[in-house]
């Protein structure tokens, strides 16, 4: 999928859960840290009422994003059914107490 050569992140939040609707790396930047810098830095700012992230695993580009979330500390929330041959996920990470 060509979505550019700028790296962007989008966030939704609701009550005391925000959700992640789209995180994308182009494929020259990936590996380099981009991601994890990202999702971080609106870790480090977001609202106080957050509790808990969440967001819907897909493979974008014949690439498994799984093992990306899982280093950043995201874990299986739920399986879903496969949408167009593609397995989802909904993972999630608890934020610690700020
Ligand atoms: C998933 C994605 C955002 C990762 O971005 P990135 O900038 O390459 O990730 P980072 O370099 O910050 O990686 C952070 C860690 O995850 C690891 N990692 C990243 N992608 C990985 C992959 N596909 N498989 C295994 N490990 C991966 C890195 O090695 C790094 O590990 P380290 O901290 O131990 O060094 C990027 O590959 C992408 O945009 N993919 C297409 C869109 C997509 O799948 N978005 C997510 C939809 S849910």
């Amino acid at each position: 999928m060509n979505f550019g050569t700028v790296p962007f992140l989008s966030v939704r939040v609701r009550d005391d859960e925000a959700w992640i609707t789209w995180l994308y790396v182009p494929p020259g930047l990936r590996r380099h840290g981009v991601g994890r810098r990202m999702v971080e830095a609106w870790e480090a700012h977001a609202p106080a009422c957050v509790r808990k992230i969440r967001l819907l695993a897909a493979e974008v580009d014949d690439e498994d994003p799984i093992p990306f979330w899982e280093k950043l500390g995201f874990h299986d929330d739920a399986e879903l059914p496969w949408v167009d041959e593609v397995p989802m996920r909904v993972m999630s990470r608890t934020l610690p107490d700020r």
